[in-house]
């Protein structure tokens, strides 16, 4: 089997060809390539994971390339982590929102609209080579904003797609660890969309404990990227869930306003710094094991998610786990064919998502106004209608107003990231 990834050059790739290691045999791996567009970050990522792999007693071929043909050919799975722009424009992005007042983050907030207007065509694009190189290979989509990229790839893309995200992965971790249970035991009844998810209900060895547990929550510690807030118990009364981290930039606008604005630095300029230590690691001929600063990115978890996924979809057995895929019912309130990020069954056979009844009222209109706002940036991104960006920004609930929704729009448009057709 081969494997492509697409953002090889990411300082993420080694924590993926860890887990690859882990699991070549039960894969049937022979091969992942590689690519990228950026040789100076593709050709010492892709040394280190060599070094890594022979160390570990890896056979499979690790390829690097620049050529996308190359790398899609014959693929049973592509693998997206890009990030189009770099750490730059997220930086513009970031800086942006901290100028206006708005929540400027890589998913949610203008930065969220910012980084989908940019990337949706991109990767339509490379859907569009899947298509021809690698007929039915599954897309693993990890390129954020995570829901939105997904569902443009499959509602536009037409290849079949899986949109990942390591916090559901993360909070069942934690949830485990403070239960003092293994991780196989919990499933968690998660409903939402990619970051903007609530734990309706914990179920360990199917009996439900959430009550219990949301005795003890205050908030939780979440990502390394995402600012720490203590919600109190009077808002776990009132909403009776466990919000994923992301929730703080919503439930707690003014406050992670606050502290971001306060910081000396944006994450995206922290994640530069990260970068150029590991890139220098990675550049090291002597260096065989994966770094430990790799963990203070945001991204815990995430080769396990991803491997776990594509292990469920070669298996004739249904493997049940958290991701971005159609809706098809599985949440009544919202379109079947809006992208939600729910529980769902996966095997050879497909992604069957897992219903879980009706939205409650406290998190419903939230959702489906996020929901909105995610498909009216799709529309954006592809007509490059000026009328559908503003429509989505006024729709998105972290930017709302006309002013600002007009300040941002003309800002992307000054720099080049949105250009208009009309
Ligand atoms: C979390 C999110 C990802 C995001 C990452 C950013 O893991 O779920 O969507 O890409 O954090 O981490 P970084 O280290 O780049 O801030």
């Amino acid at each position: 089997m081969k494997v492509a990834v697409i953002g090889g050059g990411s300082s993420y790739t080694p924590e993926l060809l860890d887990g690859f290691i882990e699991r070549e045999r039960s894969l049937g791996l022979r091969e992942v390539v590689l690519h990228d567009i950026a040789p100076e970050r593709l050709g010492p990522v892709a040394g280190f994971c060599r070094r890594m792999a022979r160390h570990r007693g890896a056979e499979f071929r690790i390829v690097d390339t620049l050529d996308l043909d190359e790398a899609l050919a014959g693929a049973a799975f592509v693998v997206t982590q890009i990030r189009v722009g770099g750490q730059e424009a997220r930086h513009r992005d970031e800086a942006r929102g901290l100028r206006l007042g708005i929540v400027g983050q890589e998913t949610t907030g203008e930065g969220g609209f910012a980084k989908a207007i940019r990337t949706i065509p991109v990767v339509l694009d490379l859907a569009r080579q899947v298509r021809e190189r690698a007929p039915g290979a599954w897309v693993i989509n990890f390129t954020n904003p995570s829901g939105i990229v997904t569902e443009a790839l499959l509602r536009f893309g037409r290849v079949p797609t899986v949109g990942l995200c390591n916090v559901p992965a993360e909070m069942k971790m934690e949830t485990a660890a403070a239960l003092g249970v293994p991780p196989e035991a919990v499933e968690l009844d998660y409903v939402g969309l990619n970051h903007l998810g609530w734990v309706r209900r914990i179920l360990v060895h199917g009996e439900d404990i959430t009550d219990r547990v949301l005795g003890a929550f205050r908030g939780g510690r979440g990502p390394k990227n995402v600012p720490e807030v203590d919600y109190g118990p009077d808002f776990f009364e009132a909403l009776p869930m466990i919000p994923s981290p992301y929730l703080r930039y919503y439930y707690a606008t003014d406050e992670v306003l606050r502290e971001l604005q306060a910081a000396p630095k944006t994450r995206a300029q922290v994640v530069m710094e990260i970068e150029e230590a590991l890139f220098a690691y990675y550049r090291d001929p002597a260096t065989v094991e994966k770094p430990a600063l790799l963990s203070e990115r945001g991204g815990a978890w995430y080769s396990r998610v991803a491997l776990d996924v594509i292990e469920g979809l070669l298996s004739p057995r249904p493997r049940r786990e958290v991701v971005n895929t159609l809706n098809r019912g599985a949440v009544p309130q919202v379109p079947d064919d809006a992208v939600v990020e729910v529980r769902a069954d996966l095997s050879s056979h497909g992604v069957v998502p897992v219903g879980g009844g009706p939205l409650p009222e406290e998190i419903l209109g939230l959702m489906r106004q996020v929901k909105a706002y995610e498909r009216l940036t799709i529309e954006a991104a592809i007509t490059r209608s000026r009328g559908k960006a503003l429509a989505a920004l006024l729709a998105n609930p972290l930017v709302r107003t006309l002013d600002k929704a007009r300040a941002v729009l003309e800002d992307l448009i000054a720099c080049g990231d949105f250009v208009p057709a009309e």
